[in-house]
């Protein structure tokens, strides 16, 4: 008798929600947009008739002491998230919601929302028994100015995935935003989620500062480290938490696989990745070059890591002995380089758990202060990077001049590093991270490398391996490292060289297997470059000769005197 009354009162309910609905999507029709501002709001409207309940979807049950006639039809404006109530839990006055989207979203997202994820895992991450004494985790999550469906997507997916037993705390971090959306709503949706807590920052803080704030007001044993922007694989927390139960130096990531920002669509990464940075202190994942049998340990051991990404797990403790994020990189942008080196270098160590996926939203991130940018690198170089700093200097010709006039304040750090006994940097060079090609940069020989005939610098062709001349940047990305092996190594990570294949000239792996046709010899008085194995000069063609081709515009030709065969390596900058 209760469960038919129970069913009559849903049902009731469902046909109240679903007058509201016709109502509001008679107003929304009128309703002008402007307060969409979210790159990933969805276009869909309700359409006259909202058709019924499983129209919806799914995104997430939510336990919330709101009553049925408390509905927040106000969310339809922004977002076009609903809230329905499914049940009334016995003896209590919590009902519990489902959050939804309609369906058509669901359409243009490719699956969308709180999608579980598509398994990604090796299946010999299936299986896996944690302990149940794993330790405690706070998950932290900063935002400024984030999608309201986004964020929210964020939120649900840790709650959904996170097992209860180890995820102590969730702490949202506001760092001033200034959206509506952010503001009073938030803040309500939030007071109703068991074990999230909203933080508010009074002043923009930055990615550091922000996760600093939330480390402050954490109490978990563990510290995990999320954008604002992802979705979580299942399973995904106990393998970190389980990594850095064994060693409580070790800081650990997930696998970061991608959504794609226009289609939503996810992929998954190939394991082994690894996180890197180049000269120009850009932080990517990179795939590591060894292929991996499926039937092997390595599929599902953890690996070290050079650097990590945004998201990661590391003991409370720990990131506090060890400086937290360092409160002089404002903004975006070079923290977490500096945390990377500085936990290497400091008595840490890093790694990627490839059982643990966490999927990151391919942000197109907002303009943003580009000289912040460099002044965050300039600190992690002179912080860090001892006599290797005139490296990235040479490159990052802006970064130059800025420091000529401001030096960054960096005693506290180097007090920090004095009392915790850093290693230096040769040293993460040659154990950590070997890989990086360490650049000769002798003068007259290495720099932007300039064609007197036609007037410009050797570029990469975007996207292609083919070479170009383009206009000189002076920002890096065409720097060439003229080596003492007879290489010339390319860009700002230098682990491509100038190769060539027929008559064109190309960029390949450097690599010793075909060492050969990787070396060059530069004749400084005639300012020819030739490539030993074909004995032929590099020849620049005149804009237009290859018109959409593909091809680049450096071949190689028989040898001789034309100023289209004469270059020069140009440092802008002597550091
Ligand atoms: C909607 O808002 C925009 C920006 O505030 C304004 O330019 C536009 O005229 C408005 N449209 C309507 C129909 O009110
Ligand atoms: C640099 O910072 C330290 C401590 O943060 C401060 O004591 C010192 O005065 C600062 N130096 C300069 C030159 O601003």
């Amino acid at each position: 008798m209760g469960q038919l009354r129970r069913m009559l009162c849903l049902w009731l309910l469902l046909l109240g929600f679903t007058l509201v609905l016709l109502i509001v999507s008679d107003l929304f029709h009128r309703e002008n947009e402007s307060s969409l501002q979210d790159f990933d709001s969805p276009r869909h409207r309700f359409r006259g008739n909202p058709g019924p309940p499983d129209d919806l979807e799914l995104i997430g049950d939510a336990t919330l002491e709101l009553l049925p006639e408390l509905v927040p039809i106000s969310s339809l404006k922004e977002d076009q998230l609903l809230f329905v109530a499914s049940t009334q839990e016995t003896e209590s006055k919590k009902w519990s919601y489902r959050v939804l989207l309609p369906a058509a979203r669901k359409a243009e997202e490719e699956g969308a929302p709180d999608r579980s994820l598509p398994e990604a895992r090796h299946p010999k991450c299936l299986g896996d028994q944690y302990s149940e004494s794993l330790p405690s985790a706070s998950v932290i999550i900063c935002f400024h100015d984030e999608g309201w469906s986004t964020l929210l997507r964020t939120l649900h997916s840790v709650l959904n995935t996170a097992p209860r037993a180890f995820l102590l705390e969730l702490l949202l971090v506001d760092d001033h935003s200034t959206h509506d959306h952010l503001k009073t709503r938030l803040s309500e949706y939030t007071s109703h989620l068991d074990g999230v807590r909203l933080i508010r920052s009074d002043k923009r803080l930055g990615v550091g500062g922000c996760r600093n704030l939330g480390a402050s007001e954490a109490s978990g044993e563990v510290l995990v480290f999320m954008d604002s922007h992802c979705e979580c694989q299942k399973g995904w927390l106990e393998p970190l938490l389980e990594r850095v139960a064994q060693d409580r130096t070790r800081v650990v990531s997930p696998i970061m696989d991608v959504i794609h920002r226009e289609t939503f669509q996810y992929s998954a990464t190939q394991w082994p990745v690894w996180g890197v940075f180049n000269w120009n202190l850009e932080f990517s994942w990179e795939s590591k070059p060894q292929v991996l049998d499926d039937e092997s340990d390595l599929a599902v051991e953890a690996a070290l890591s050079p650097a990590l990404g945004g998201v990661l797990a590391i003991d409370r403790h720990f990131f506090h002995n060890v400086g937290a994020f360092d409160p002089g990189i404002l903004l975006r942008g070079g923290e977490q380089i500096e945390l990377s080196i500085r936990v290497w270098l400091c008595g840490g160590s890093m790694e990627v758990v490839p059982c643990s996926r966490v999927a990151h939203l391919d942000h197109s991130l907002p303009s943003q202060d580009h000289e912040q940018l460099e002044r965050n690198k300039i600190r992690v170089a002179d912080t860090w990077l001892d006599n290797y700093r005139s490296i990235f200097y040479r490159r990052d010709t802006l970064a130059h001049f800025i420091r000529q006039s401001e030096r960054p304040n960096i005693t506290e750090r180097l007090q920090l590093m004095k009392k915790l006994g850093c290693r230096d940097f040769h040293w993460y060079l040659t154990t950590v991270y070997p890989q990086l090609y360490v650049p000769q940069d002798r003068p007259e020989l290495s720099g932007e490398m300039y064609n007197v005939a036609v007037g410009g610098c050797v570029d990469r062709l975007p996207g292609r391996d083919a070479m170009i001349l383009a206009p000189c940047t002076g920002t890096g990305s065409q720097h060439c490292d003229f080596n003492s092996d007879g290489e010339v190594r390319w860009g700002p990570a230098g682990a491509l060289c100038l190769d060539a294949v027929g008559e064109q000239v190309v960029l390949s792996e450097c690599q010793r297997a075909i060492g050969e046709r990787l070396q060059w010899t530069y004749i400084k008085s005639s300012g020819q470059l030739l490539h030993r194995l074909s004995q032929l000069c590099v020849e620049a063609l005149k804009d237009g000769q290859h018109p959409g081709s593909g091809a680049g515009d450096l071949v190689l030709r028989s040898c001789t005197h034309h100023p289209a065969q004469q270059w020069h390596f140009e440092q802008l900058v002597s550091p």
